[in-house]
């Protein structure tokens, strides 16, 4: 059946792609402008101003004619967007001869491709230990000092109670210099209050990329899609008594850190983030002054992160961090495979998405059940179809079971996803089975000939012990981290699978255009539900440790982060079965109550980070479309490795099996004023851990302590059979553990011999 459902994905795709060939026909081959992203030297850029302006934009204008030859300078290049905080430089349209010639400048960093990104509760919030009588949330009252920026896909607040404001919210920070803009369909005054408090929309680069203008009434910041208006309900959200899905996860909805405001930047749109629009939310948010930002998408359009200095979100949040902005980001849905971790550079938080205690089961009876295996209509008419494995549009295929007159359908997961089943919203009675229980069903069909036939109970909302949680989600992104795989990533876990948020009224909640149904909330997972989880427990420690730089936040986040399930056993991974690994959950689930007090703390400032990109290797034009700012980095002088940046977890990669490595740290106390913390090493199987010094004294507050760790393959390695091993690192007070992860990659050789 689903071979028919995908036949019908197909050629709708074949068409859009008819389309846009058209468009591009009309013009000749070379005059063709594309959208790019030009990075300028320091230097040659204009003097900013301090917002992005039509003065900043008409001074590129005035740069272009200036620096293009006469022959380059028709058809004429259109600047649409100057960037001075979150990058030096524009985003023009430009034909590709044009493009080349300023790569070739030396008043020019680098030309970028506009790439485009895909957009990746009541419960949750109970899970994370978010108790109104202790720990974080009464220790920083919900973040009312801080504003959270959401870049996403806008926001929907007409008739949402999670936008509203409740009497308690405070106003914004007084430096808070954003707001809210209004459009024929966004009328600000009334939709923007001290929750709300910033309402942006970027456009340009989406507009360059379709090849039309858009409609007037499309420019908006209203939330069209759903996504956004669910993140960002998900990070500061008010409370909303009695929310449900059609009374799926009924309760009280609030967001992770509910007194924290919420300043929407939109730049994703019907199809997609379109870069320049991604790095123009970013100027703007770093102009306006927030404190945090949300990341649900990105990592460019390939299947793995593209490299830091030709990643957007990278460099952006790499200039946001020097304004003490911390950013948060979703590693992507690409998992269960090796390597596909995305939003992967050292500054930024990077979280994977994991289960909660809650599940929405449904059961599938098998009698003398019926399924068809060609979808039309005759065939279908009141019975339930078995659907073949589709990762992400299972709603699509229910679509075209109820047009072909099914009574019910059974979806089956991808069959990497293990024992996963995403809940998905359907416009018919369907359920999701594993691949596995699909062959059974499919077996059971095939042996009845013809007189199958099969009943679907919903169980509704159930909380229990079995199966464990929380468990990684098949989906969830994973290491090794592509371009650093000293870097561990992903950083974090929270939840992610089955969330309950705000909904915009704008769409379905399955998204079909057939679906006539509007909701108020939605169910949907991802790791772009468990981001914003994170950004909000961000917010709420960057409110009660305002001294806290972005890296001690996150080395607070990692190093109290917790491992076991409910039985107490290590995490599981739904694609095996089995323990997950840290390059599956990093340094494990976020615990709010304990990243308030770490103890120690790995901080790390800009310098720290220039050195990590010396080491990768990057020369001093690529350094300086991060830190830009008229200095010359000259890495020769940095004598540090990759793995020598002072990060929470530890990743070393063995080249040779006689590879002795070393890696260097600095802790920061910001615990008991004098203590002795004393390292606790569980080896990785096969590899001898050595901590110099083994126990470090802190004599007061915010001193620091250095240590080496070293990493020796032991004679053993050949029993090893596996890519990689883990243990951790643990110092301990007696009052505080500060735990990191350590991952080894063993030599390929040595893996391949066994
Ligand atoms: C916008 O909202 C305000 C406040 O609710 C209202 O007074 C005004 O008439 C609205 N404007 C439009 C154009 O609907
Ligand atoms: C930058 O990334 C894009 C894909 O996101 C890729 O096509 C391009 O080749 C990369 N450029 C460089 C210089 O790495
Ligand atoms: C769902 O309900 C059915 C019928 O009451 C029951 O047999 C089944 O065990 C339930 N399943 C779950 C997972 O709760
Ligand atoms: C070190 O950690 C292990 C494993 O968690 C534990 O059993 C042991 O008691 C710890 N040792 C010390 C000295 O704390």
């Amino acid at each position: 059946m689903a071979r028919q459902v995908r036949l019908s994905c197909c050629l709708l795709l074949a068409a859009m792609f008819i389309v846009a060939a058209a468009v591009a026909a009309e013009t000749p081959e070379a005059e063709v402008k594309s959208s790019y992203i030009v990075h300028v030297a320091h230097g040659h850029a204009p003097r900013a101003p301090r917002r992005p302006s039509l003065l900043a934009t008409g001074a590129y204008t005035a740069f272009l004619r200036d620096q293009l030859p006469e022959h380059l300078l028709h058809p004429e290049p259109s600047v649409h967007y100057a960037y001075a905080h979150a990058a030096t430089g524009f985003a023009a349209r430009l034909t590709r001869s044009q493009a080349a010639h300023l790569a070739s400048l030396p008043s020019v960093l680098a030309v970028i491709p506009d790439g485009e990104k895909p957009l990746h509760t009541t419960r949750s919030q109970k899970f994370l230990g978010l108790s109104s009588l202790i720990g974080l949330l009464p220790a920083s009252e919900g973040a009312p000092d801080v504003v959270i920026g959401v870049i996403d896909s806008g926001i929907y607040p007409k008739d949402r109670a999670s936008f509203a404001v409740d009497p308690s919210q405070r106003p914004p920070p007084s430096l808070f210099r954003g707001g809210c803009v209004s459009t024929a369909t966004f009328n600000a005054s009334a939709y923007c209050n001290n929750k709300l408090v910033g309402a942006k929309f970027f456009y340009k680069g989406y507009e360059a990329k379709i090849g039309r203008p858009m409609d007037e009434t499309e420019k908006s910041p209203l939330d069209t899609n759903g996504h956004g208006s669910h993140t960002a309900s998900i990070a500061a959200g008010s409370a909303v008594a009695g929310a449900s899905f059609f009374d799926y996860a009924k309760g009280r909805a609030i967001g992770t850190a509910p007194g924290a405001h919420i300043a929407a930047y939109k730049a994703c749109w019907t199809l997609s983030c379109t870069e320049s629009d991604v790095l123009a939310a970013f100027e703007e948010a770093i102009a306006d002054g927030v404190h945090v930002l949300s990341i649900s998408f990105g990592g460019g359009d390939g299947p793995v992160a593209p490299e830091f200095h030709n990643d957007t979100v990278a460099l952006a949040s790499f200039r946001a961090l020097r304004h003490g902005i911390i950013v948060s980001a979703a590693a992507g849905n690409g998992g269960p495979g090796e390597y596909t971790v995305k939003n992967i550079a050292p500054w930024v938080i990077t979280v994977g998405a994991s289960t909660m205690n809650r599940q929405f089961p449904a059961t599938v009876t098998l009698g003398n059940g019926m399924s068809s295996s060609v979808l039309r209509s005759m065939q279908v008419a009141g019975k339930i179809v078995l659907c073949d494995s589709s990762k992400w549009r299972e709603d699509a295929q229910s679509e075209a079971v109820r047009a072909a007159g099914g009574a019910g359908a059974i979806l089956t997961s991808a069959i990497d996803f293990g024992e996963q089943t995403v809940s998905t919203a359907h416009i018919l009675p369907a359920t999701t089975v594993t691949f596995k229980d699909h062959v059974q069903i499919r077996m059971y069909i095939v042996k009845s000939k013809g007189s199958a036939t099969a009943t679907i109970v919903f169980n509704g909302t159930t909380f229990s012990k079995t199966p464990s949680w929380p468990r990684m989600a098949s989906f969830s992104a994973r290491g090794p981290n592509v371009h650093a795989p000293e870097i561990l990533k992903p950083d974090v876990t929270a939840p992610g699978v089955d969330i309950l948020a705000a909904w915009t009224s704008e769409r379905s909640p399955t998204g079909l255009d057939t679906d006539t149904r509007r909701t108020q909330f939605n169910i949907i997972s991802g790791t772009s539900m468990a981001c914003p989880h994170v950004t909000g427990i961000v917010a709420m420690l960057r409110q009660v440790r305002p001294i806290w730089k972005p890296a001690a936040i996150k080395s607070a986040l990692m190093t109290t982060a917790y491992n076991v399930d409910i039985n107490g056993d290590t995490i599981k991974d739904m694609a095996t079965g089995q323990a997950s690994t840290p390059l599956v959950r990093g340094a494990g689930h976020v615990d709010p109550a304990g990243a308030l007090d770490p103890g120690l703390v790995y901080d790390a400032t800009e310098h720290d980070y220039i050195s990590f990109l010396c080491a990768l290797g990057y020369t001093a034009k690529q350094i300086a479309l991060f830190t830009n700012d008229g200095s010359v980095t000259d890495c020769s002088t940095q004598t540090s490795s990759v793995g020598d940046l002072n990060y929470p977890a530890f990743s070393a990669v063995f080249r040779s099996a006689n590879d002795r490595i070393t890696q260097r740290r600095v802790l920061t106390n910001v615990g008991t004023l004098v203590s002795t913390y004393t390292a606790n090493v569980t080896n990785p199987p096969g590899v001898r851990v050595t901590v110099n010094p083994p126990t470090l004294h802190f004599m007061r507050g915010r001193s620091r302590r250095k240590f080496e760790v070293t990493f020796e393959l032991l004679e053993s390695a050949e029993t090893v059979t596996t890519k990689y091993s883990f243990g951790s690192l643990v110092w301990s007070d007696g009052t505080f553990k500060v735990t990191s992860p350590i991952a080894i990659t063993w030599p390929t050789r040595q893996v391949a011999a066994m």
